[in-house]
């Protein structure tokens, strides 16, 4: 059974669940700001899930590559960061994620370019 920290939180799930189904049904804070109230609820397309993980998920698909290269995401970024689409990710194995700064959650701090 997988184990999931986050934000000093640490959660158990059954793997190859989906982390975004997970994150919410924990009440983990997965959304940053209003994006909390205005994701697409799993549709792919807001690129306001991204998290940076640490440890075993499924590979990416080619629609999440695409709306992690798409602005506000950077590619350079988002693989510096390990960032990822919690509601295209199954969870495989422990993991340790974290949520960056800004609404996408795509901001290092001390940037100041969105
Ligand atoms: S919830 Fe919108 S892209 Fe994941």
């Amino acid at each position: 059974m997988p184990t999931i920290t986050f934000d000093g939180q640490v959660a158990e799930c059954e793997s190859g669940d989906n982390l975004r189904r997970v994150l919410m049904e924990k009440s983990l804070p997965l959304y940053s700001g209003v994006a909390a109230l205005i994701h697409c609820r799993g549709m792919r397309t807001c690129g306001t899930c991204a998290v940076s993980v640490e440890g075993e998920v499924s590979p990416m698909t080619k629609i999440e590559h695409w709306r992690l290269g798409f602005p506000p995401h950077k590619r350079s970024k988002t693989s510096a960061n390990n960032l990822r689409l919690a509601c295209q990710c199954k969870v495989l194995g422990d993991l340790k994620l974290k949520k960056l700064q800004g609404m996408w959650g795509s901001r290092v701090l001390n940037e100041t370019d969105h």
